[in-house]
């Protein structure tokens, strides 16, 4: 039998489920809510000594058709006081003692900025800093952030670590060319472990009869950060760089909507998973599936917890000499499942190897055109097409 009880660093998780740093951790009460309906751990908002103010609106939901895609925030950090979370957090711990309660911190270009925070927080028994280094670089030009200046990022991670023995948890950001370069300096400056990632730059759309972006503050708007679905390759992709580079425990972030999405965190690397947007879009129940879901995977596995499965993909991920180019696959249809819509022709015709045409109202491939590119697998609506191994 699995259990999804989850070490990381030196917290307990009743399970690898975390809800990042945002709205749904926006204050004591919801944190609370989402706790006595089981979730394995909280990042409260980003605290910083002076608060925040919300701009309104500040969500833009990006859509096709009917589907969800993602969202841009313009949000920064939390909206109430230093003294507020204070109260906030005493709120929780008299509920919840010992759940982990990591809180979320911004600072400056100076010490006091994140250590007199620290000193104001820590008493009230959080359990771990996570520094959100995705706010303004003290060190670097107009608009870059902390986390995409080497010399800041290792300035304030060094002060963070000078100013508290609880684990300092580095939530990088992916809006860099290199994630494992600034893993690596925040690990030398004191980090004890990383979320992957923070959202995504993004302009989340323009609307074209005010031209305005969207969203917009009274016509006007900034680069914002995209999280939501569209996200997900893009994290995963950071959290399996550095866990096959750095040896520090990660939480994965980034797009995760069901227990697949956290399962394959997990196997990428992660040892917990943090989701913000789902939360937002359906609400802390999504816990209960979260839970049930991966618990069923685990025991299907064998797995005796989330921990047998974090780092089980990294030996699969590796570079482009490494394929065996050798290996020869051709597209095959599979004629009781075909209906013969044809779409499988127009992906193949246009964006492939032209090697897919409709034969008595059924897909039919030429195996000497065939690439095996696997495109057609990808856009079939019945899942009527398999790769197999060629013959010839
Ligand atoms: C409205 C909103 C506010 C957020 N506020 C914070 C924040 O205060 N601190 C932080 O580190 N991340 C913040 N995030 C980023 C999320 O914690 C998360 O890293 C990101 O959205 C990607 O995860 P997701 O795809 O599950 O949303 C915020 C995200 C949203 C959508």
């Amino acid at each position: 039998m699995s259990g999804l009880e989850t070490k990381f660093l030196n917290l307990t998780l009743p399970n690898p489920f975390i809800l990042a740093a945002g709205p749904p951790t926006a204050k004591g009460e919801l944190v609370i809510e989402a706790f006595k309906a089981g979730w394995g751990g909280a990042v409260l908002k980003t605290i910083s000594l002076e608060p925040t103010p919300l701009p309104k609106p500040r969500l833009h939901v990006i859509k096709s058709g009917r589907d969800k895609r993602g969202m841009l925030d313009i949000e920064l950090f939390s909206n109430l006081s230093v003294e507020r979370w204070e109260d906030e957090i005493d709120m929780i711990r008299a509920s919840f003692p010992d759940r982990p309660l990591i809180a979320s911190i911004a600072g400056g270009g100076s010490p006091p900025d994140w250590q007199e925070v620290i000193r104001r927080l820590e008493p009230h028994r959080v359990s771990a800093f996570e520094m959100n280094v995705s706010c303004p670089s003290f060190a670097g030009g107009k608009g870059e952030k902390l986390g995409q200046n080497p010399e800041a990022l290792e300035k304030a991670v060094s002060w963070v670590r000078e100013a508290t023995k609880l684990p300092v948890i580095v939530k990088l950001t992916p809006n860099v060319t290199n994630i494992n370069f600034f893993a690596k300096i925040a690990m030398d400056a004191g980090a004890d472990a990383f979320t992957i990632s923070n959202s995504l730059q993004g302009l989340g759309g323009i609307d074209l009869d005010t031209f305005s972006p969207l969203p917009s503050v009274d016509g006007i708007g900034i680069i914002g950060g995209y999280g939501g679905p569209g996200l997900k390759p893009v994290s995963l992709r950071c959290t399996a760089n550095v866990a096959k580079n750095l040896p520090l425990p990660i939480i994965g972030c980034g797009g995760i909507s069901n227990w697949r999405d956290a399962a394959e965190y997990l196997a990428a690397g992660a040892s917990a998973v943090a989701i913000c947007t789902a939360v937002m879009w359906n609400g802390i129940q999504i816990i209960d599936s979260l839970t049930k879901e991966l618990e069923n995977y685990l025991n299907r596995k064998g797995f005796a917890s989330p921990t047998d499965l974090t780092g089980r993909a990294l030996p699969n991920i590796v570079t482009f000499p490494d394929l065996d180019l050798s290996l020869n696959l051709v597209a095959s249809i599979v004629n009781e499942i075909c209906n013969g819509c044809g779409i499988c022709v127009k992906a193949c015709t246009s964006g492939a190897y032209q090697a897919i045409t409709i034969v008595e109202d059924l897909a039919w491939v030429d195996l000497l055109k065939c690439s095996g590119c696997g495109l057609c697998v990808g856009v079939c609506p019945l899942n009527a097409v398999r790769l197999v191994q060629s013959v010839n």
